[in-house]
């Protein structure tokens, strides 16, 4: 494998955090994070990592001068309901960070002659069901399907894809001379469970958040109707398909937009896994309306045969082994039980 410099944004986020743990131990990796927070003790020296806003151009044109980047993960985001909060902050991190980091690459590919790899987390945010009845009779949603989002999330997630689209596709279009275009892959996950940290600011956060308040024997209040449904998958999948889908061979790629899944859970399925576990656990579902309507919103499932077919998805864990051998096994190390 080629020497290679990749730049992580939103790095001390949660799948920043497990993606620097995969990619550290790589020698030819010269791995440049970026937060406006601090990375975790474990994980300082890991990188070299940058304190600050990527609204802030003078952090932008810095990173520019001093590397050239062949891969890059845009993970900072405000999610769904902090950005319903305040929908404006929500459109500055989620959009105009998003074009300006896709400028920079672009000149990038055009300075190495070779495309950068822009990888982007999408969401299950994207999609936006009118009703219960249509959630029922849409049970699996594939990526053409109901992109009609509720949430500033979704429409900003919807709109980075499509503009990422035209940075690989289209941009300089008029030109004379085809120029080197960078090369934008997308997924679209569904809520992300992990073991070793919790979730906030999210919409899907209601199945961590209720493993992770049980096993600390702290009373939950579901903010969701027992019945609610969506897809999740666990942290390494996670990190996984991110890693599979920046290795896969661009002529196998049909789209550049994937769903990727591993299991639908439905809240009280949630509840019945904690009080398994953690006999005692008090959970009880006290519905917010309003948070409640966004993920009545989104999809029981999501089709990924796409990433199956094209570049071989298939996550590691199932439902049971999700629950067996990560969740609740790492969950018990980390509160010591
Ligand atoms: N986890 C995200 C959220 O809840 C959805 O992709 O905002």
């Amino acid at each position: 494998m080629r020497e290679r410099t990749v730049l992580i944004t939103g790095a001390s986020g949660e799948i920043g955090q497990a993606l620097i743990k995969s990619l550290s131990d790589d020698e030819l990796t010269t791995l440049v994070t970026v937060d406006l927070k601090p990375l975790p003790g474990e994980l300082k020296g890991k990188s070299t990592h940058i304190i600050g806003d990527l609204l802030d151009k003078e952090l932008l044109s810095l990173l520019e001068k001093e590397y050239s980047f062949n891969l890059i993960f845009h993970l900072a985001a405000v999610l769904s309901t902090t950005a319903e909060h305040n929908p404006l902050l929500a459109h500055k991190i989620n959009t105009c960070s998003t074009i300006d980091l896709l400028e920079m690459a672009t000149r990038q590919s055009q300075n190495q002659a070779n495309p950068v790899k822009f990888l982007f987390p999408s969401s299950i945010a994207v999609y936006g069901l009118p009703d219960l009845e249509t959630k029922n009779q849409f049970p699996a949603l594939k990526e053409c399907d109901w992109t009609e989002p509720t949430t500033m999330y979704g429409c900003s997630k919807l709109y980075c894809e499509k503009v990422g689209i035209y940075y690989s596709e289209y941009y300089q279009q008029l030109a004379d001379l085809e120029p080197v275009r960078l090369d934008f892959r997308a997924l679209r996950f569904p809520g992300i469970i992990s073991a070793f940290t919790i979730p906030s600011g999210g919409t899907s956060d209601f199945g961590p958040e209720m493993i992770h308040f049980a096993a600390q024997g702290k009373p939950y209040d579901c903010f969701v109707r027992a019945d609610v449904r969506i897809p999740f998958m666990v942290m390494p999948d996670a990190v996984q398909s991110l890693l599979m889908l920046a290795d896969a061979p661009k002529d196998k790629l049909q789209t550049r937009i994937y769903n990727v899944t591993s299991f639908s859970f439905s809240a009280q399925d949630f509840k019945d896994l904690a009080q398994k576990h953690f006999p005692g656990s008090k959970i009880n579902f006290i519905p917010d309306p309003k948070r409640q309507a966004i993920v009545d919103s989104w999809p029981a499932d999501i089709d990924d045969s796409a990433a199956r077919n094209d570049w071989n998805w298939k996550p590691e864990y199932d439902a049971q082994t999700a629950s067996q051998e990560y969740l609740l096994k790492n969950i018990s190390k980390l509160y010591k039980l």
